[in-house]
């Protein structure tokens, strides 16, 4: 496996597996067979209550602990009573009592580890700013190996850099040839945070983006040139761009087929060719309305004027907001 080292030298498996959504009951199995095959790094997180079925995962495999990378997230819903959520519905979200701290604990415990590989805050939360100093924490305990972001757009990791002076290991965020995010690309490169795609063959929400995928016409003729799959040839687009992958499947077929994208490489042509066909626009998630808290400040960078026209501001949500940003 092809090993990536982050800016404090930790190395990372440049492809793991993404375990959202996977069945709880189908864990053992697919990461056995994901392991036999060269699978060494999971992907996994608070929000996603599969933490304690990884965990009796490699156990039940006989997996050692140090021979797995291990990546989980921290996320603003463990704080709340109900659902987390932005603007209105908000309002019904009382945090629950337990600290970011206690938060992170459970991740430990659900994991049953000493120590965690990657820990990264799952989005740019209101509160961000405090899961970080969290994190940093038991990153200088040695307890978390590395420590980063995901979702976070330029002016989010800038305005991290106002409170602290360790930068992001990687960042994870939605990567596709519909979606390429050369710019952002570029931005973590020069500061030495490594991206880490997600969403590439979109999981959920709809259908249409992984069909405009693998089904696209340019992609199945590169494909068929180097006798791949689409996937394959997606994913070593992203591998030739120095990008950490998690594409998730439990299809043991899919699961051979990610890991064999090792042993061919694309031309600069055809690397251009799937760069020029991106659409420039976030096909899952859109980070840009994650302003409030302590993102308040980036309301005027220049990546969020033009949101913020298009959404007029809720002043009293805002508020809200802000409150509850104090409460935790
Ligand atoms: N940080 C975040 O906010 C965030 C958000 C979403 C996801 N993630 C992480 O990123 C991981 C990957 O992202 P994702 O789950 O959104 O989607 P993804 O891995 O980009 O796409 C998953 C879809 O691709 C299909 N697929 C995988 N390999 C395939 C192959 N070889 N041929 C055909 N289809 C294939 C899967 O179907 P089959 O299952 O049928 O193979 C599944 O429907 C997640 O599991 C999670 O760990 C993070």
């Amino acid at each position: 496996m092809k090993m990536i080292t982050l800016n404090n030298g930790v190395q990372m498996p440049q492809l793991g597996l993404g375990t959202f959504l996977i069945p709880n009951e189908e864990m053992t199995r697919t990461i056995g067979e994901a392991y036999e095959m060269g699978y060494r790094q999971f992907d996994t997180a608070w929000k996603y209550k599969n933490e304690k079925a990884i965990c009796q995962a490699l156990k039940d495999n006989g997996i050692k602990r140090e021979d797995v990378f291990l990546t989980t997230k921290i996320n603003a819903a463990a704080l709340n009573r109900g659902q987390y959520k932005y603007g209105r519905r908000s309002i019904l979200n009382i945090p629950n009592g337990r600290t970011i701290k206690d938060v992170i604990q459970e991740s430990f415990d659900n994991l049953g580890t000493e120590y965690i590989d990657l820990f990264l805050i799952h989005y740019p939360y209101p509160n961000a700013d405090k899961m970080w100093k969290a994190l940093e924490v038991l990153y200088k305990e040695g307890r978390i190996k590395a420590i980063g972001v995901s979702n976070f757009l330029q002016p989010h990791i800038d305005a991290l850099a106002e409170i602290s002076d360790i930068v992001p290991a990687v960042n994870q965020f939605e990567i596709s040839p519909l979606n390429t995010q050369k710019s952002l690309i570029k931005y973590c490169h020069n500061k030495g945070i490594v991206p880490q795609a997600m969403f590439t063959f979109s999981h959920f929400r709809s259908i249409e983006p992984r069909k405009g995928i693998v089904e696209n016409d340019v992609l199945l003729n590169i494909a068929s040139k180097y006798n791949k799959s689409v996937v394959q040839i997606v994913l070593r687009w992203m591998q030739q761009q120095g990008i950490i992958m998690i594409p998730k499947t439990w299809n043991i077929e899919h699961l051979k087929e990610n890991i064999s994208i090792f042993d061919f490489a694309l031309t600069n042509e055809d690397m251009a060719m799937i760069d020029s066909m991106d659409g420039g626009k976030f096909l899952n998630y859109n980070p840009l309305g994650q302003q409030q808290g302590f993102f308040r400040k980036v309301r005027q960078r220049e990546e969020f004027v033009e949101w913020n026209a298009e959404h007029p501001s809720n002043s009293l949500f805002d508020i809200i907001d802000l409150i509850r940003y104090k409460l935790f």
